[in-house]
């Protein structure tokens, strides 16, 4: 897939088809994902690829009870190994540790969707039980759970603030100079929906005029 569609089209999936991964699947997915960036290049994260159904049953009760992940046939539960992180940076180790996961999860996200499976990010759980369930040491964090499978969805792309909101041009106030893409956002699908609306009215139109 072209870069732009993959970041573009990904979205959150909540249904999955009863559709196996296979595991060599999953590891594809990751050996790209571990090429984002970490501080230091310390690659703290690790992962549990979990895919019996009893403990994926289990992570989402403990996930605030979101059932939907049941479908999900793969849970990649991303861990914080965080003391290498703290030891090399001691003041900002800890957020660092935190947002290289951030950085993984996300290329694994996108590797899936290139691969044409669905996924979605779950940050709502609780930390305790999961490091229960899966053996997880005092000192490795469970920081996100992601759901893995062949999507039984069909999204629109999301709606996405326009960049005038999301930037400022060299200091923070100062209006970003004018964007390409007048389009961008919420005003592009807008239109896109109005040409719709518009095609549609053409028929009826005719036959209108027609009738007179
Ligand atoms: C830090 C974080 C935590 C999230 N936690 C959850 C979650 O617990 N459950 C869920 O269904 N989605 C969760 N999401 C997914 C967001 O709801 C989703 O990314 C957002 O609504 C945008 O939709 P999209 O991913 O389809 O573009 C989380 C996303 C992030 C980045």
């Amino acid at each position: 897939m072209h870069f732009e569609d993959v970041v573009k089209e990904r979205r959150s999936i909540r249904r999955y088809k009863d559709k196996f991964v296979p595991l060599s699947l999953v590891g594809e997915l990751i050996d790209i994902a571990k090429h984002a960036p970490s501080a230091g290049n310390l690659q703290n994260w690790r992962m549990i690829i979990v895919t019996e159904s009893d403990m994926r049953q289990q992570l989402a009760e403990a996930s605030m009870e979101q059932y939907w992940m049941v479908e999900a046939p793969v849970h990649i539960v991303i861990c914080n190994d965080y003391d290498k992180v703290k030891d090399h940076y001691p003041v900002m180790g800890k957020m660092y540790s935190i947002q290289n996961c951030a950085a993984i999860a996300y290329a694994i996200m996108l590797a899936a969707h290139d691969a044409g499976l669905g996924t979605c990010w779950v940050g709502a759980f609780d930390n305790e039980k999961v490091q229960r369930l899966l053996d997880i040491p005092d000192n490795i964090d469970p920081e996100i759970i992601l759901t893995l499978g062949y999507s039984d969805d069909t999204k629109n792309p999301q709606l996405r603030d326009q960049i005038k909101y999301l930037c400022f041009q060299e200091k923070w106030g100062a209006k970003f100079k004018k964007f390409d893409n007048e389009y961008d956002g919420v005003e592009k699908r807008i239109k896109f929906e109005m040409n719709k609306l518009k095609n549609k009215l053409k028929p009826i139109k005719k036959k209108a005029k027609k009738k007179k």
